[in-house]
C-alpha cells in the first residue's frame, strides 16, 4: 500500500507502480571497522534481522572516506547510502568521526545540486556494543529509499551521464603523448 501511495504521488502508470511493489532499494553502508562493523558483525551473531540487500563497506575509519566515493555509490546505483562511525570522542583516530560529518555535509549538498534528495545520504554513530541500533539503522535506510523511491538520476540517464553530473573533472587530467622526431622552429 505504500509503494502505491508513493507511486502514485510521483505520477507513474499501473504498470510501474507493480514493479515498484517489488522494489528492493539498494543501500550502501559505509562502515568503520571498530564500532559500526563491529555492531553488525553482533548483530549477525544476535540473529537480528536487517534487509539483506543493505551492501557494507568496512572501512578503518570513517574519516577515510573521500566525497567521490559517497558520489560514485550513487553513480553505481545506489538508491540510499549511509556513513555509520564511532560514537562523538570514541574515534580511534581522534576526529576522524568529526571528518565524516563534514564530508557527508558536504557531499549532501552536492547531490541536492545534481537533483538528488539530500536524505538519500546519512551519517550514523554507531557503538560496537550496539547491534540493534545496526539493524535499526540498516531498516531505517531502506524504508526512507522506499519512501523517496529509485535513484532517479540512475533511472533518467545512462550510466555514462549520470557519471558525468556527480563526479568533477579529473584535476590532473593525462598529459598528451610526447611527441618525438618533430622540429622545433627557430629564428
Ligand atoms: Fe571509528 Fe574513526 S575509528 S570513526
Amino acid at each position: 500500500m505504500q509503494e502505491n501511495v508513493s507511486a502514485h504521488s510521483q505520477g507513474v502508470s499501473e504498470a510501474e507502480a507493480g514493479r515498484l511493489a517489488d522494489w528492493k532499494p539498494k543501500v550502501v553502508a559505509f562502515c568503520c571497522t571498530y564500532c559500526a562493523y563491529t555492531a553488525a558483525d553482533l548483530a549477525g551473531a544476535m540473529r537480528l534481522e536487517y534487509p539483506p540487500h543493505v551492501r557494507i563497506v568496512q572501512v578503518l575509519c570513517t574519516g577515510k572516506i573521500e566525497t567521490a566515493w559517497l558520489l560514485r555509490a550513487f553513480e553505481e546505483g545506489a538508491d540510499a547510502v549511509y556513513v555509520a562511525g564511532c560514537a562523538l570522542g570514541d574515534c580511534h583516530f581522534l576526529e576522524g568521526n568529526l571528518q565524516a560529518l563534514r564530508t557527508v555535509a558536504y557531499a549532501k549538498q552536492l547531490l541536492a545540486e545534481v537533483g538528488l534528495e539530500p536524505d538519500r545520504l546519512e551519517f550514523f554513530h554507531i557503538p560496537a556494543s550496539a547491534g540493534g541500533l545496526f539493524a535499526q539503522r540498516a531498516r531505517e535506510m531502506t524504508e526512507r529509499a522506499r519512501r523517496l523511491g529509485p535513484n532517479p538520476l540512475r533511472k533518467a540517464l545512462g550510466k555514462a551521464e549520470t557519471r558525468k553530473i556527480l563526479l568533477p573533472p579529473d584535476p590532473k587530467p593525462p598529459l598528451p603523448p610526447a611527441q618525438f622526431g618533430r622540429r622545433i622552429q627557430t629564428e
